[in-house]
């Protein structure tokens, strides 16, 4: 299934401003996947298995969560969380901010032990913007403030900001232990209300064949040093134009064959692999 809403809460825009300028004071931390995004990419963990506020590393840890000294700075989003959501099988509760940046095409949870449909994530946007956006498998969508959203994040996806405003999304994820319904992550099941009404996005179809154009364009410049910059072109072409949202690594794979340089084909394909196919818990990968 892609992504869908699932609910809406309403928000109280003093008490969440409070908390938001709050969160402004929050640091900067390096993180595990940094490589993947551009601009500002930022992940603060309010609660985890760990209790350390630094702790970002997501991993499905038996024994509960506790809040850490995030969450506990920030008093509405904190009362949000445990008025509005079951804690049964929440294994992690963050905020995440995207300025002027991208996060790559990718899968989440193919790292870790269980089936990926025992994962089910959770937006709820405080802060955003019409130039956040997100993409799916299908579409290309702005998440608006308030709505309750499941990101497939076991599907490949996207996120996008471009614009140099804050985009403060609350990230809540629940792992269970067999099959579930969408409702029991809601402290009253009747909270879950899905809906198909979305901002989507129309997308403009390409006027030239782009997977016959691009990977030979690119394969001229395209070397260790202009690697990640083209990657990162070639990611952001599908939250405008209708395309695959994994053809941007297709088309780098392509181009890095082109160019004959055997070193670089097999970096574009491991790229590619890291992201949307496998890798081992707390495998990394430098671009
Ligand atoms: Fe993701």
């Amino acid at each position: 299934m892609t992504s869908t809403v699932i609910g809406s809460i309403e928000l109280n825009e003093d008490r969440l401003r409070k908390d938001l300028n709050i969160h402004k004071s929050f640091p900067l931390i390096k993180e595990e996947y940094d490589d993947f995004s551009s601009g500002t990419w930022q992940n603060c963990s309010l609660w985890n298995a760990s209790e350390d506020k630094d702790d970002t590393l997501f991993q499905d840890r038996s024994g509960g969560i506790k809040i850490t000294e995030y969450g506990k700075a920030l008093p509405y989003i904190q009362e949000l969380v445990t008025t509005h959501f079951c804690f049964e099988h929440l294994i992690m509760v963050r905020t995440r901010n995207l300025i002027d940046g991208m996060v790559i095409p990718h899968r989440d949870f193919v790292e870790l032990d269980k089936p990926v449909e025992q994962y089910y994530r959770v937006f709820v946007p405080l802060e955003t913007n019409e130039n956040a956006l997100h993409s799916d498998e299908e579409k290309v969508f702005n998440m608006r403030k308030g709505e309750v959203w499941h990101l497939d994040a076991a599907l490949i996806h996207a996120a996008a900001n471009f614009s140099s405003n804050s985009r403060i999304f609350l990230c809540l994820d629940f792992s269970f232990d067999g099959p579930f319904h969408p409702k029991e992550i809601f402290r009253n099941e009747k909270e879950y209300q899905p809906s198909s009404i979305i901002n989507q996005l129309t997308l403009s179809t390409p006027d030239v064949e782009l997977e016959k154009e691009l990977p030979a364009t690119f394969a001229t410049i395209l070397t260790d040093y202009t690697f990640r910059d083209v990657l990162f072109l070639l990611s952001k072409i599908h939250f405008e134009q209708q395309i695959p949202i994994r053809a941007g690594y297709d088309w780098l794979v392509e181009a890095a064959h082109l160019t004959g340089d055997e070193k670089l084909y097999e970096k574009a394909q491991s790229v590619r692999d890291f992201l949307i196919y496998n890798r081992a818990f707390k495998e990394s990968l430098t671009l």
